[in-house]
């Protein structure tokens, strides 16, 4: 079957949010290991692609040492570009394959695998495994990403098809992404047809149909290494965990936990999973079958080490949270001026406890930046707050709710007189489609304004200034009629100026 390099088409990526460093160390700590700060940390990722990842690592942490390393050099230029345009003097990024990667590149604090380790032939597979467990340092943390079963039975009947589709085609690597999604479409389309004719029909049309859709928004970047990649291997959690164990290495935690956790079930249904699985490892299989699984994130530790499972409140200490949830506001479903509730990414928490309330308050005061446990501690009164207050953000971070960090970044809430962007995101901008990195290392899809305006915001200008650019710079050559209409007048630019920075701000772009 042909081959497409990444070479041919480079995996455009961007930043991997829970990769940062930051976050890994938080997580490496909640559950008792001593990982290293990441302002000096050494840190590597394999398969670093066009750098997207590492540069914005290095970037938001200048006193770490950061390598790149991957097999398709013209990647490598790409990322060596990027570093060379944002003047990193911390990051290198070498052309060299995982099979000749070894002890001569030094230890690291934080190895970084995303998207490797699926896609690779079994002794590469296990060559990366085995290099997470020879380069680690002690108290180092490994992310290691895979395409996971049960999830990827379903997708893989639309995988298999446009391989299969493409196996004697020869064609330019971009037409076979084409050529690929036309015979995907017809196949399911028939497959629907067919259905829809035999009331009651089979599943299997419906299940082809959502893949089909989910591709439909990717792009070929995505499908080319996804769908068309001649080695895409799926692997159960507990296989992987496993394989981790030859290679001296345990399992830590899942780098978003609220997948990690049991979701809020009923109480004998909760302890007939506890006794069923007492093993965390197979408690979160057997999560894996009930969720479906297609990708996980897994942090791995050096063997040996002592985790804390469950990991005690004071394990807060040192950590900072950053609130994902929102209030929910007057006018809006289920809101209740006396029982404040918080929609998070795991459900919905109401805040009954007066001193909950009191630190969710002031978490969400202080967004977008994270704030240190301490600093909550006392706006709560550090006796209440470590005895009862904590482990109720500990629940509340694993269903979702709270992100933690080490060192976190501090972007500002309020746009200053002369607003300064997070450098790699004024450099991503520049750039057609990608997805620009925050401060925190989230990525967004940033409205056509905002997006417009990042490259101008140095700090070198002021509200004036840029009023002007988006009147006489971007409105002329824009194709985005936000855009055109912001710069009708000066009047016109300064109102959506404000509303474009105040975007940007709260979305953790804007830095000091
Ligand atoms: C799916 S991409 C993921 C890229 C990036 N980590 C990301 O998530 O955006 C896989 C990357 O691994 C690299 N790669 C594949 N096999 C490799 C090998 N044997 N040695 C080094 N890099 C490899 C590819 O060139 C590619 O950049």
């Amino acid at each position: 079957m042909p081959v497409i390099s990444y070479d041919a088409i480079p995996y455009e990526g961007t930043a991997v949010e829970a990769s940062h460093p930051r976050r890994l160390a938080a997580l490496g700590r909640l559950f008792g290991v001593e990982a290293p700060l990441p302002s000096n940390a050494r840190i590597l990722e394999i398969g670093s692609a066009i750098g997207e990842n590492l540069c914005a690592i290095a970037a938001g942490l200048p006193g770490a040492l950061c390598l790149g390393i991957d097999n398709a050099p013209r990647q490598v230029e790409l990322a060596r570009g990027t570093a060379a345009r944002l003047g990193l003097r911390n990051v290198r990024f070498e052309a060299l394959d995982i099979s000749d990667a070894g002890p001569g590149l030094g230890t690291f604090d934080y190895i970084i695998a995303h998207g490797v380790y699926s896609w690779v032939e079994a002794p590469v597979r296990d060559r990366l495994l085995e290099v997470c467990g020879e380069l680690l340092s002690p108290g180092g943390i490994a992310f290691v990403s895979y395409n996971c079963y049960p999830g990827w039975h379903l997708r893989q009947p639309l995988r298999e098809l446009m391989v299969f589709a493409t196996r004697n085609v020869r064609a330019p690597a971009g037409q076979l992404v084409g050529h690929a999604r036309a015979m995907a479409e017809i196949v399911v389309r028939t497959a629907l047809d067919l259905e829809a004719r035999l009331p009651g029909g089979p599943l299997y049309a419906r299940v082809l149909a959502r893949e089909l859709e989910f591709i439909a928004e990717r792009p070929d970047d995505y499908i080319a290494h996804e769908h068309l990649e001649p080695t895409n291997v799926p692997v159960y959690f507990a296989d992987f965990v496993a394989h981790a164990a030859r290679h001296r290495l345990q399992y830590v935690g899942d780098a978003w936990p609220l997948r990690m956790a049991l979701p809020d079930l009923a109480s004998d249904v909760a302890a007939e999973f506890e006794s069923l699985a007492p093993d965390q490892v197979e408690r979160e299989q057997l999560l894996d079958f009930v969720h479906g699984r297609t990708f996980r994130e897994s942090l791995l530790c050096r063997r040996g080490i002592q985790l804390e499972r469950p990991p005690r409140p004071g394990r807060l200490r040192g950590l900072a949270l950053r609130l994902l949830g929102e209030f929910i506001a007057p006018g809006e479903e289920r809101y209740d001026p006396a029982l404040p509730k918080l929609v998070h990414p795991g459900g919905i928490l109401a805040l009954r406890d007066p001193d909950l309330l009191e630190a969710v308050r002031v978490l969400d005061a202080q967004r977008p930046a994270a704030v240190p446990a301490e600093e909550l501690a006392a706006s709560v009164g550090p006796r209440r707050f470590w005895q009862r207050t904590a482990s109720k953000l500990l629940r509340l971070f694993f269903h979702g709710g709270l992100q933690l960090e080490v060192e976190p970044a501090r972007p500002v809430a309020t746009p200053g007189a002369m607003p300064r962007a997070f450098a790699m995101a004024r450099d991503q901008a520049r750039r057609d489609g990608t997805m620009p990195a925050a401060l925190t290392h989230a990525v967004y899809d940033v409205p056509p304004l905002p997006l417009a305006l990042l490259p101008w915001l140095d700090g070198t200008r002021t509200r004036e200034d840029l009023a002007r650019v988006i009147v006489e710079e971007l409105a002329p050559r824009a194709e985005d009629d936000a855009v055109r209409a912001a710069g009708v007048s000066y009047a016109t630019a300064r109102v959506a100026l404000a509303g474009a920075l105040q975007w940007l701000a709260q979305r953790g772009y804007l830095e000091a």
